[in-house]
């Protein structure tokens, strides 16, 4: 299992348990929300074209985004690679445009990793998050210091972590983004998880499931 699709609401986790991947799995993780984040912060052109579909909590449209994606992954050469993707695919649209663009050179997607999670937790998870300004590590509402502890600056909210926008992030995830998980069980690509549990817990039962497929 080398090319790995995370799905899941938002908050679930994704980027979390990612992040560990990368960490202790050696995958290098591949997270569009950060990317994207990065391009608005860079006041670059693309980044001044995405910023309001982010603010609202829509999606970036399917051709903008996923033109976006594979050139990313033409330039970093990642056809071959292990790689975790975080936020891409979210449509019916970008998974078709994924998976084909693998296949063009010979290669693939090998799963999608479902981190379910309820709406409740959701909402509770994302109104407390913490994200470093500078390196971006993602801290739980439980963390107890006010500044990361790797970089050591101030820890701030994601402008997109106010309430009415997690509740529109919501809303948009079920109406666009849950036909993926027939897309990908169909294609008997789809691995189910609890996102709930400790972080550690999670990612152990992610790794289980992989271990399964080997
Ligand atoms: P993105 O940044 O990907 O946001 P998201 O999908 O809404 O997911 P999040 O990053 O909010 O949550 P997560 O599942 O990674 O959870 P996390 O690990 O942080 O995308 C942002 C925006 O970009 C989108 O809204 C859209 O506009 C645009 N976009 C991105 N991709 C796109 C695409 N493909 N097409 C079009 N537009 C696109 O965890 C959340 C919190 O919970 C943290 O505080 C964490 O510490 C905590 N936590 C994690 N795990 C646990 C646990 N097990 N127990 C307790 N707390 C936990």
């Amino acid at each position: 299992m080398e090319r790995i699709v995370f799905l899941g609401p938002p908050g679930s986790g994704k980027g979390t348990q990612a992040e560990l991947f990368s960490k202790r799995e050696n995958f290098i993780h591949l997270s569009t929300g950060d990317l994207l984040r990065s391009e608005i912060e860079g006041k670059t052109g693309f980044g001044r074209i995405i910023k309001d579909y982010i603010g609202k909590g829509l999606l970036v449209p399917d051709e903008k985004i996923t033109d976006y994606i594979k050139n990313y992954i033409e330039k970093n050469d990642l056809y071959k690679k292990k790689v975790i993707f975080d936020g891409f695919p979210r449509r019916v649209f970008q998974a078709d445009a994924l998976i084909n663009v693998m296949k063009e050179k010979s290669s693939s997607i090998d799963c999608a990793i479902f981190i379910s999670l309820d709406d409740e937790t959701v909402i509770e998870r994302l109104s407390n998050r913490l994200v470093c300004g500078e390196c971006k590590k993602v801290y739980p509402g439980t963390y107890e210091d006010e500044y990361c502890s790797i970089c050591h600056k101030k820890l701030i909210r994601r402008t997109d972590d106010d309430a009415d926008v997690i509740k529109k992030r919501l809303d948009v995830y079920k109406a666009e983004t849950k036909d993926l998980i027939g897309y990908f069980e169909q294609k008997a690509m789809l691995r189910r998880i609890d996102g709930i549990g400790t972080t550690e817990k999670v990612f152990e039962k992610i790794k289980k499931v992989l271990n399964e497929d080997v």
